[in-house]
């Protein structure tokens, strides 16, 4: 079998998906299913982009275009990756879907749970199988941290609260984010929670989901830099409720401090998690207590242990959590399995961060179901 891939957006994650399947292939992680794979076209709008991309070639792709169908329509591109600005990820993913092709697309997947609800339906009549870049499903960290509330589920006691904090500089024109779109509501829709803390909706998901659900939530959504236009919401408190009693709150906010870390607190009856300083593939703290032991986490112990538990060789994974989520959706269609996080995945953490918006222009505390 050949995985032969195809991109439309090459920009800042686009490229870090392409490095990311440059790494698999180096490193023959593919060899033991007898696979080959192969970057054969990307396609962007920015013909610049695509000629700085072109002159060193540096991940070996076939052919380059300005022309998204080339791709779309190439019968011999069997992966495709959408990597664009959100507005454009439904329209793309209904085209290749229809195509018959296997997508990852990037979050957030779509503007409305109604296109997000048409997506799935593709999905299910095209028979293809979809991952979703919600990344942090991919993390070791986090893994690790959800391999610790299991282990230790009876020593914590019942669980308390907790407090989920993500700050990140305004990712227009920074060094992460050298372009603009997210300025333009037209193309990203919304701000700081639905772009950036899609990721932390769906951790707590991840962490929290499986012991008792989540049935309520009071959001309040603010609008305060000039940047934000009365849509790019920049500060974002929401308090959860789950069916235990569980409760606590995630706070998203984008300002201009240059920073983009995370920080994470869990209290239970007998214990306390916390991770400090968390940027996707590094921590400044992360240790937890039960009762007055302490045990600290060290970063190159988790990423062994993740590669032990995934299997894998002592790799460096050079773009890290990217690389694990690039491999698994490999594998997944490989093994031609459901591909972790799907669809659904996506819609539950879009149908939570809608209801924060309607919480805070209705001042309302809302039900889940
Ligand atoms: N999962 C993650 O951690 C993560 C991280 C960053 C970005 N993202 C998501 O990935 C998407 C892209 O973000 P980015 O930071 O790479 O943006 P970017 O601006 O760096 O790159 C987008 C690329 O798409 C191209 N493009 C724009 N419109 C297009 C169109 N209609 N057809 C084809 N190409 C088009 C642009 O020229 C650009 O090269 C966004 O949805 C964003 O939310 C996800």
């Amino acid at each position: 079998m050949n995985l032969n891939i195809g991109m439309i957006g090459t920009g800042s994650i686009g490229l870090v998906h392409l490095l990311s399947l440059k790494k698999i292939q180096e490193d023959n992680l593919l060899s033991k299913h007898g696979v080959n794979i192969k970057i054969l076209g990307v396609a962007d709008i920015d013909e610049n982009k695509l000629n700085n991309l072109k002159r060193n070639n540096p991940y070996n792709v076939e052919y380059f275009t300005t022309n998204p169908d080339e791709i779309i329509k190439d019968k011999n591109i069997n992966v495709m990756y959408i990597t664009t600005p959100t507005k454009f990820h439904k329209d793309y993913y209904i085209r290749i879907a229809e195509e018959g092709k296997y997508i990852f697309c990037e979050k957030p997947l779509a503007f409305t749970l109604e296109d997000i609800k048409e997506m799935i339906s593709v999905e299910k009549k095209q028979g293809v199988l979809t991952q979703v870049g919600l990344v942090l499903r991919h993390c070791p960290i986090l893994w690790k941290l959800k391999q610790i509330l299991l282990e230790n589920n009876e020593a914590f006691g019942m669980r308390l609260s907790f407090i989920f904090r993500d700050a990140q500089e305004w990712p227009i024109g920074s060094r992460i984010h050298p372009s603009e779109w997210r300025k333009d509501p037209s193309l990203a829709h919304a701000g700081c929670l639905f772009e950036h803390s899609i990721h932390d909706v769906d951790m707590l998901e991840y962490l929290f989901g499986n012991d008792s659900k989540l049935s309520k939530l009071f959001a309040k959504i603010r609008y305060i830099s000039p940047l934000t236009q009365k849509r790019l919401e920049d500060v974002a408190t929401i308090k959860f409720e789950y069916e235990d009693g569980f409760v606590g709150d995630l706070i998203s906010i984008w300002n201009k401090v240059r920073m983009d870390v995370r920080r994470i607190e869990i209290f239970f009856e007998n214990g306390y998690v916390v991770l400090d300083g968390y940027t996707g593939f590094s921590f400044k703290k992360f240790e937890y207590l039960i009762g007055r032991k302490k045990t600290r986490l060290k970063l190159n112990e988790i990423i062994n242990e993740y590669l032990k538990e995934k299997d894998l060789p002592q790799i460096t994974p050079s773009t890290g959590l990217y690389f694990f989520e690039n491999l698994h959706f490999l594998e997944s269609i490989i093994k031609e399995e459901k591909p972790y996080p799907g669809l659904e995945i996506g819609y539950k953490a879009h149908k939570i961060i809608e209801l924060a918006y309607q919480s805070s222009r209705e001042n309302k505390m809302l039900s889940l179901n």
